[in-house]
């Protein structure tokens, strides 16, 4: 099953996550895409979707991500039968738009008929976990009923 991990930052850490937890899946087939160069139309129903995102601004989503926000907008594509996880990165420093960014992305997929597998995680750059920390055991677990 091939894997693909889609990232959208602004400041760099929502990639970094994404390359990390290519690196741990390195027995999988996966690869690492920002979703300002995804198109929505290449969503591929036999292919596993990552989806990591950090918000910005007041609550928006990260720059990178924007594009697919857009895109996705304008093309309303059908993505029933696409399955994908998805962590979200926020700091609960912003209470009122704590990790909206993820909960957004996540609406944009599920509105267009994807099925989110597992639970979004809300990392908090304020907390004490790190990213890595939580995403990895996190994808995991995810795999185990993916691959099964
Ligand atoms: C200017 C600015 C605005 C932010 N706004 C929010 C926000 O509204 N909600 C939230 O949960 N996190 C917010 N964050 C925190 C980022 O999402 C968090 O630092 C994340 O790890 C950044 O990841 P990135 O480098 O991939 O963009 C903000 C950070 C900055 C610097």
């Amino acid at each position: 099953m091939q894997i693909a991990i889609l990232y959208g930052t602004e400041t760099g850490n929502a990639e970094m996550l994404a390359e990390d937890i290519a690196s741990h899946l390195s027995d999988h087939d996966t690869s690492v895409t920002n979703l300002s160069d995804f198109d929505p139309a290449d969503f591929d129903r036999e292919t596993f979707y990552v989806v990591v995102t950090s918000t910005y601004g007041d609550g928006e989503l990260p720059a990178s991500a924007q594009p697919f926000a857009t895109a996705m907008d304008r093309a309303a594509p059908n993505l029933s039968g696409i399955r994908f996880a998805i962590f979200g990165m926020g700091d609960s420093e912003y209470p009122e738009t704590f990790n909206f960014g993820g909960k957004r992305l996540e609406e944009i997929l599920t509105g267009a008929g994807a099925e989110r597998v597992g639970e979004r995680v809300t990392h908090d750059a304020s907390g004490a976990d790190m990213a890595d920390d939580l995403a990895l055991p996190w994808i995991d677990e995810i795999l185990t009923t993916v691959d099964a």
